[in-house]
């Protein structure tokens, strides 16, 4: 089958590397792409956002199979467009992509269909959004309401940083995405990252892994899209993932069919595990980055038969997912400033090199110049990802392969996993 693959970062990568292992699959399309990505699929240089771009590439291909990355592609309406033109598609209606696209729309989701989240406000002026921190206690969280690439979230613990954030916000930061607030409860827990597939009517789970947000070690500095995973994680006990799929998953995706728009595709229930048990902090629909980098390195299953399934309304007669009894780990390698102001430009030397069977170097934020030199272009530039027999074995292959990529305008953090292991 012919499969187009939207996206260019490193959850758009890792997709493409097992995409691409599938036996099913005979021409492998990626628009944007990024350089890594050249390995297992061909780059044609259409942006996620550009609707009409993307479903003529999908014709010219003879798509059997559209699979869309990130949300700017759900919220430009891209899958809306595709199933005007028949074409199947893995990935939410730009209607049902609201559950990420506005975080007052989830909240409100939230409380109409009984879903377990922190108290909120929303608020459409600085004044009152001020005013509402009166509500709440320290630490104070401030959501701008749109999408604003994970760099929306502020965790305040001086009010004086609270207002600076709604005046940020409200002041254009975000574009669009700022012109509203959420001011929430902080809520006392573990994070953690869980993934279910769904194809309008039926669902499955499909992994789960955590997350660091902080871009500085010991959970330190300001919340970026993600500085690392790793997959198994113990926060995620068979009574947890029971209570996040009959809690937040099952709940959310009859919500959303019930407002008119069934789900297809994957929902990234992103949750704290409070004493009172899972709490929303909110839903993304897509896979997450770089949490699907984790969950591809451990999938045994073929990947390509539970996307399409997702499209053709056929998840009802596929097996759960088997995963290797294997652990991964995936250290982010990001420009120096990211996330406020990454440098842009640095050299990479030694990313492509081979580091053995049970390490993926995949890219996010780069770009190959014309002399052949590897740049970094973004915030987030490598992901540096590991499987070993346990969680220490994984994480110290992934830390051995990031020492041996040179790139002196990067950073890590060096504490991936640091909740499992210490
Ligand atoms: N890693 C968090 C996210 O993808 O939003």
């Amino acid at each position: 089958m012919n499969i187009l693959l939207v996206g260019s970062g490193g959850r758009e990568h890792a997709l493409a590397w097992k995409i691409a292992a599938s036996p099913k699959v005979r021409r492998l399309v990626a628009a944007p792409g990024n350089p890594g990505m050249a390995r297992q699929a061909e780059l044609r240089d259409v942006a996620a956002t550009d609707v009409a771009g993307l479903v003529a590439l999908a014709h010219e291909i003879a798509a059997d199979l559209v699979v869309i990355g990130p949300e700017s592609a759900v919220a430009a309406g891209l899958a809306d467009a595709l199933a005007a033109d028949g074409v199947p598609c893995f990935g939410p209606t730009a209607q049902a992509g609201q559950l990420e696209s506005s975080k007052a729309f989830t909240k409100a989701f939230a409380d109409r269909y009984g879903l377990p989240t922190s108290a909120y406000e929303t608020c459409e002026t600085a004044a009152a959004a001020k005013a509402a921190l009166d509500r709440f206690t320290p630490p104070y969280v401030v959501k701008a309401d749109g999408l604003a690439a994970g760099k929306g979230v502020v965790i305040a613990t001086e009010r004086a940083e609270a207002e600076a954030a709604i005046d940020d916000a409200f002041g254009g930061r975000f574009g669009a995405a700022g012109a509203r607030v959420v001011i929430e409860e902080f809520l006392e827990g573990e994070i953690g990252s869980l993934f279910a597939l769904c194809d309008g009517r039926d669902s499955m789970l499909f992994g789960w892994a955590q997350d660091h947000k902080r871009a500085f070690d010991g959970e330190q500095g300001p919340n970026t899209g993600g500085m690392g995973t790793y997959s198994p994680a113990p926060v995620f006990t068979p009574q947890l993932v029971g209570q996040v799929r009959e809690r937040l998953a099952e709940p959310a995706f009859a919500g959303i069919a019930a407002d008119g728009a069934p789900y297809r595709g994957v929902l990234f229930v992103e949750l704290m595990a409070t004493r009172e048990g899972p709490k929303l902090v909110e839903f993304n629909v897509r896979f997450g980055d770089p949490e699907c980098q984790v969950l591809m390195l451990r999938l045994e299953s073929d990947l390509v038969p539970y996307l399409e399934a997702c499209a053709h309304g056929r998840l009802g007669e596929m097996p759960p997912p088997v995963w290797r009894d294997e652990h991964a780990v995936c250290v982010v390698l990001a420009a120096k400033g990211y996330p406020e102001a990454p440098a842009a430009g640095g050299e990479i030397r030694g990313a492509d090199a081979d580091f053995g069977p049970d390490v993926v170097v995949l890219h996010a934020g780069t770009r190959r110049n014309a002399d052949g030199t590897l740049r970094a272009a973004g915030g987030r530039v490598l992901n540096v990802c590991a499987r070993g027999a346990t969680l220490r074995e994984a994480r110290d292959r992934a830390y051995a392969a990031t020492a041996k990529i040179d790139f002196p305008d990067g950073f890590c953090r060096t504490d991936i996993g640091w909740r499992a292991l210490g």
